[in-house]
């Protein structure tokens, strides 16, 4: 079931996480780091010399951060398990994120046109994602999101839906399954900044489906049963 997930943005900051990194509000990184287009993975935002590659730094320090693995450990029990799962449940170890700077093109999937928007739209379970059939996806923007910069999720009567969501709320949805995907062009005056990852039931985790194809993530291919394990990709 679809669901709508809320958060105290003060008490799980992430925005002011990102920010730290960027020196700027998140709403203002294309007129700091440029609107270049790209062609996925969501991270291409150009260099700033004087910080360097500033995505790779975030994931570094995701990952050996006190203070950030403190926050989003505590999201997860607090806000996806609490109010969603209920129950054991396994989630990405580290969250993803998605820069589409102001008059950016983002292309990648197939392309599909809805209201006069086109939309890179996919299924996470698709060729070249693979992405096991358990995952069940949640997005949170960390910019204004209105109709023409939401991401759109095809709905049970394959009618695409926008997204349109307050920085504090969470939209879970089958990614998996269901064809999603944002706008192309940011043509909002804003860079669009959203957050997402992939958590299951504990219960569904089944290893002995993963198989040997290959897999693409961030510009990497990768074994599928060497990836979406409990060592590489997923955390109690
Ligand atoms: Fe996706």
């Amino acid at each position: 079931m679809e669901k709508i997930l809320n958060y105290n943005t003060d008490l799980y900051n992430f925005k002011k996480y990102f920010e730290h990194f960027f020196e700027c509000d998140l709403e203002h990184i294309h007129k700091h780091y440029g609107s270049k287009d790209f062609e996925w993975d969501g991270h291409e935002i150009p260099q700033n010399k004087e910080i360097g590659d500033v995505v790779e730094l975030i994931f570094k320090d995701m990952r050996s951060n006190f203070e950030f693995q403190s926050m989003w450990k505590l999201f997860i029990k607090d806000i996806v398990k609490e109010q969603y799962f209920k129950e054991p449940m396994l989630h990405q170890r580290l969250p993803s994120f998605k820069i589409i700077p102001s008059g950016a093109s983002c292309k990648y999937s197939n392309i599909i046109n809805r209201n006069g928007i086109d939309y890179s739209a996919h299924r996470d379970g698709d060729h070249p994602y693979s992405h096991p059939r358990w995952e069940i996806n949640f997005w949170m923007p960390l910019t204004k999101i209105e109709e023409n910069n939401a991401m759109i999720v095809e709905g049970d009567d394959g009618i695409f839906y926008p997204k349109i969501l307050n920085y504090g709320q969470v939209q879970v949805f089958f990614g998996n399954k269901k064809l999603h995907g944002p706008p192309v062009k940011n043509i909002s005056k804003i860079t669009r900044f959203t957050m997402d990852f992939r958590c299951l039931f504990a219960n569904q985790y089944d290893e002995s489906i993963l198989t040997d194809k290959l897999i693409l993530s961030r510009g990497k291919w990768w074994p599928q049963k060497k990836y979406f394990t409990k060592e590489l990709y997923y955390d109690e």
